[in-house]
């Protein structure tokens, strides 16, 4: 299979020198990229900005959502399988200063507008590719999973609390539950990315058509 991978964080540029980014590291992208390859799968990884070594797969790096969005929407029609494990920044500022801004122009507030949601705008050109989103959440882990799950048309949605210890950004390991579009719930143990990673590949093998 085709698989189309996202990963790591968004950056949204302030000024030249700041941006809104998230604690993302791309370990859980880049260990599912790592794993699709290995399974004999064909790999797109499109990455945000991260300090990890290039998997032995194409990658296309991309800085912002915009950019996320744009990258997607070029293979959507190459894959048969996407995994948005990337944690795209839902806002960005609504102006992008071309100099730094300085201390003495006494900012107090940065206007800032929503990004495009890449999986809800991707609904219509799903046909019979699997879809996987992550949840990441601090309250309501599976009512909120499940919600994403629901808007988003996913086939299944790796809910992730990040609240626990040893998962989540910038852990090695993670802690999650595999909740499928047939209600069918799976509760991991905590497990190295990498496993994790085995258990989200191995459940796209059995349910691509
Ligand atoms: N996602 C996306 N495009 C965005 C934001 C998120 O495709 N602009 C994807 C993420 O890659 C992930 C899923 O949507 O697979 C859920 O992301 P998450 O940040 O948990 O949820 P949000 O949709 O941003 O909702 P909320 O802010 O309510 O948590």
């Amino acid at each position: 299979m085709r698989f189309l991978v996202t990963a790591g964080p968004t950056r949204e540029p302030i000024d030249t020198v700041r941006f809104i980014s998230n604690r993302s590291t791309g370990k859980m992208g880049y260990a599912l990229a790592s794993v699709a390859h290995e399974h004999g799968h064909d790999v797109v990884l499109i990455s945000g900005p991260t300090q990890l070594p290039a998997p032995n797969v194409t990658v296309a790096r991309i800085t912002t959502a915009a950019e996320m969005l744009a990258a997607v929407e070029a293979h959507i029609d190459w894959c048969d399988v996407l995994i948005m494990a990337a944690a795209v920044a839902d806002i960005r500022p609504r102006i992008v200063h071309a100099k730094k801004l300085k201390k003495n122009m006494s900012i107090t507030e940065i206007a800032v507008e929503p990004t495009t949601d890449v999986l809800m705008s991707l609904r219509g050109r799903k046909g019979r590719r699997i879809f996987v989103g992550f949840a990441a959440e601090t309250n309501d882990l599976e009512k909120e999973a499940r919600r994403k799950l629901q808007d988003k048309g996913l086939d299944l949605i790796v809910a992730n609390d990040i609240t626990l210890n040893n998962s989540g950004f910038e852990s090695d390991t993670n802690q999650v539950v595999l909740i499928d579009r047939y209600g069918v719930r799976n509760e991991l143990p905590l497990l190295q990315k990498k496993d994790v990673a085995i258990t989200i590949v191995e459940w796209i093998e059995e349910h691509h058509a």
